[in-house]
């Protein structure tokens, strides 16, 4: 997507350990008209799938899939990081590993949010190696619910994840691909949305 390759080149900083900062506009702060058009995006790549929700993982996921879930007119749900007093006992636990946090976490999602009787459009901001949305796709497993597709933002092609799961036959749609990136070279995937 243009625009976004746009921003990402204007904005983006590319750190050490294959980290780019987008924090400027995807992150921390947020550019909504972007982020609408985003959501927007993914609408029309997905809205014949006949989609129920819309699922993300905590955080920064979160915006890119309410825009998307508003515009298929769909409930957007969040997998959570930390278990709340909010949450019920009833609720899937998927262990996940981030190489790029170096951490451990637990992914919950209440039982009731997602079921067998739903077609679910995984959404996140980035995708590295794949941990945070196989994560996610171990809920929709947990749960019986089919997975139509899965809407990234920002895809680091060179880290793998994108092309693991594509080849595990999941329907993955990148609107801004990263084949190589350092401090001084930014190259995108040509022919993404
Ligand atoms: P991983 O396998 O390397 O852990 O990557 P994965 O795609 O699972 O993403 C793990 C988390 O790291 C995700 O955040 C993702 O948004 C973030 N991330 C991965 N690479 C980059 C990057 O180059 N730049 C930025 N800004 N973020 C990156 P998350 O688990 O959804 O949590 P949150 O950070 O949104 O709270």
């Amino acid at each position: 997507m243009q625009l976004l390759e746009d921003m990402i080149l204007k904005y983006g900083k590319v750190r050490g350990g294959n980290v780019l900062k987008v924090d400027g506009f995807l992150n921390h702060r947020l550019d909504t008209a972007l982020i609408c058009e985003l959501g927007q995006e993914f609408c029309k790549l997905f809205e014949k799938e006949g989609i129920t929700k819309v699922l993300t993982v905590e955080s920064s996921g979160i915006a890119i899939a309410y825009a998307t879930a508003e515009k298929l007119k769909v409930p957007l749900v969040f997998a959570k990081k930390t278990m709340s007093s909010n949450i019920s006992d009833e609720v899937y636990k998927v262990p996940v590993h981030s190489y790029t946090h170096n951490n451990d976490y637990m992914m919950l999602m209440t039982k009731a949010y997602i079921t067998s009787d739903d077609i679910v459009l995984l959404v996140d901001d980035f995708l590295a190696n794949g941990c945070a949305l196989g994560g996610l796709i171990g809920i929709c497993e947990a749960a019986g619910a089919k997975i139509a597709g899965i809407g990234v933002a920002i895809e680091k092609g060179f880290q793998g994840g994108g092309d693991l799961l594509r080849q595990q036959g999941y329907r993955v749609e990148s609107l801004a691909v990263i084949d190589k990136m350092d401090e001084n070279t930014l190259e995108f995937r040509a022919n993404c949305k």
